[in-house]
Parts: structure tokens; C-alpha cells; sequence
């Protein structure tokens, strides 16, 4: 059995990666009902209660293991992961930022922490602090990222080398070539976001799945949003955004995202994706997906 199902309890080492509000209950309990393992996310969640209900719906539609991301940076963090222990929720991913002013507190609430990491410094980093397992994120995922991104064939196998948790890849994977490419880099799972917002289960709006489903490989770019960059799709508003002609205004605000992610008002702001994009032919089930992956 991989290292990854024995800590998280799932029978498939496939993470389905926190994806902001479209990672709904419904999507996250398909995941972990198809034996993956399904993230709740918190970046958006306005107080901890959000999260409680959002961790009791998935819990309605799943009796498996499921977990959460918490952003680092973020100062609800804390009162998040209490409401985590509270409901029962025993592994978190921790992105957006060092994980080690948390990763104590963490512990002591019972949680085992999962570190999301662009760099081999980071991942070091991660590991002293006391994470029990890594992602490596490469350059090629959809969403967040810092500058000067290394892609996934590089950084896992430099992550696997620096450290002694086991590694999961995240960023590019979307079928079972990618799965075994994964593996053969040595990776003990993988973490896939994009591949499942194309799916039946996910609460993202038709046109932004359908806009994945149409691109190609060189359909996403990296819009620069100040401290961070976002790989998101090159709809007319991103391209704007790549050209220096629009600046990032107030596209993160919680409205912008639910109008443009769940509404598909492709002007009320942009829509995170990965180049995995180009291989994403088709919408499907969650389940579909994972037992291609694994199969
Ligand atoms: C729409 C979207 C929103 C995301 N939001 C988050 C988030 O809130 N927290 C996080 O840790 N990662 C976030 N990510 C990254 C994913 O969890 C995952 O690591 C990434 O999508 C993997 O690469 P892939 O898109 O190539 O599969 C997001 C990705 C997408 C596409």
C-alpha cells in the first residue's frame, strides 16, 4: 500500500487538490467515494463556520476520509483547523506560504499536515518544520504561484531526492500517463486539480468547463497579480491582464469569484486552470477519471 492511502486512509494515492469554491461537497465526497481523497478549501470561507457546514454537507455524502486546505498566510487559519478537529477532519494541505508557524498548532489539534511546495528549499523547509508529507506543485498547475515556477518533471525528483516524507506531484497530471510519469519520478500520489473541474460533480459553470474541454496546450497563461502570479485560462479578460492593459482591480474579491467561476461571467474575472487543459477532451465522472488513472 502507498505511504500516502496509509496516512490519509484512502485506497487510491489521488488527491484531488482544494480548488477555491468549486471544490463544493459534491465534488470532494465523489472524490473520496471513488477512493481518492477529496479537499474541502478555505481561501474564500469568511469565517469558520463556512467551513463547518461545508465540512457537515460533504460528510452527509461520504462516509470516507476527506480533508482541507488552509492557506498559510491566512489569519482565520487557526480557528479553521479548530473547527477541522472539531467535525473530524484529520488531514489538512497547507499552501500559499511556509507552513511552519502552523504546523506545531496543528499537531497538537491531532491534524497531520500535508505542505504544498514550489521549490526543493521549500520542501527542506517543510520537512524541519515537521510536515508529514509534501506535494511538489509545478509550474504547470492552475491557480497560484510564485515566480520563476519549476515544472513537475524537474521538481519532483529533486523533491524526492532533498527529503525523507514521502512526495506527491501536483501540476499536469490528468490521466494515467500521468499518473505513472508521477510514479516513475517517484512520487507516492498525485494531486490533480484541473482534470476535475471538468467533471459532472464540479459546481464550476459549463462555459468554464467547457472552455478547458476546447483548449489547448498553450491555452493558459500566467497573469502577474502583484506578489503572486495565477496560471488561469487566456479568456479576453486574461489576455488583457497578460498584456499589462488590465490591472488585477478586484478579481479575488469572493463576488468576482463566484460571478465568474460558478456564473461564468467570463469579465467578473479570471478562471484558474493548468496546461493539463490541452489534454482535457471531455467531461466526465469523478469516478471515471480515477479509475483511468489508477487502472
Ligand atoms: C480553480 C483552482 C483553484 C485553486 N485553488 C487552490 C486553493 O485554494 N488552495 C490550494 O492549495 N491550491 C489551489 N489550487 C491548486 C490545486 O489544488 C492543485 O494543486 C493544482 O490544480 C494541480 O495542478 P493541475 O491543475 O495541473 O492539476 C487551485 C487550482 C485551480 C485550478
Amino acid at each position: 500500500m502507498s505511504k500516502i492511502c496509509e496516512l490519509l486512509g484512502c485506497q487510491y494515492p489521488v488527491i484531488q487538490g482544494a480548488m477555491g469554491v468549486i471544490c463544493n461537497p459534491g465534488l470532494v465526497a465523489a472524490v473520496s467515494e471513488a477512493g481518492g481523497f477529496g479537499l474541502l478549501a478555505t481561501a474564500f470561507a469568511k469565517d469558520p463556520e463556512v467551513v463547518r457546514d461545508q465540512v457537515r454537507e460533504t460528510k452527509k455524502l461520504t462516509d470516507n476520509p476527506f480533508g482541507a486546505n488552509l492557506i498559510a498566510k491566512s489569519a482565520l487559519a487557526e480557528k479553521f483547523a479548530e473547527v477541522l478537529t472539531e467535525e473530524g477532519v484529520g488531514t489538512v494541505t497547507v499552501s500559499g506560504g511556509s507552513p511552519k508557524e502552523l504546523i506545531p498548532f496543528l499537531h497538537e489539534q491531532g491534524i497531520k499536515v500535508i505542505a504544498v511546495v514550489p521549490t526543493v528549499g521549500a520542501a527542506r523547509g517543510a520537512e524541519s518544520a515537521g510536515a508529514d508529507a509534501i506535494v511538489a506543485e509545478g509550474t504547470e498547475s492552475g491557480g497560484t504561484q510564485g515566480f520563476g515556477g519549476v515544472s513537475t518533471i524537474v521538481l519532483v525528483p529533486a523533491v524526492v531526492d532533498a527529503v525523507n516524507v514521502p512526495v506527491i506531484a501536483a501540476g499536469g497530471i490528468g490521466d494515467s500517463r500521468g499518473y505513472g510519469a508521477a510514479m516513475a519520478l517517484g512520487a507516492q500520489g498525485v494531486q490533480v486539480g484541473t482534470r476535475f473541474i471538468a467533471t459532472n460533480e464540479c459546481i464550476a459553470s459549463e462555459i468554464y468547463k467547457k472552455i478547458i474541454v476546447d483548449s489547448g496546450e498553450t491555452d493558459t497563461g500566467l497573469v502577474n497579480l502583484g506578489r503572486f502570479q495565477m496560471r488561469a485560462l487566456r479568456t479576453p479578460l486574461a489576455e488583457r491582464m497578460i498584456r499589462g492593459e488590465r490591472g488585477p482591480d478586484n478579481f479575488f474579491a469572493p463576488a468576482a469569484i463566484n460571478e465568474s467561476w460558478i456564473r461564468g461571467n467570463l469579465e467578473a474575472g479570471i478562471l484558474p486552470a493548468g496546461q493539463i487543459s490541452g489534454m482535457v477532451h471531455e467531461i466526465l465522472s469523478v469516478r471515471e477519471i480515477i479509475e483511468e488513472m489508477v487502472g
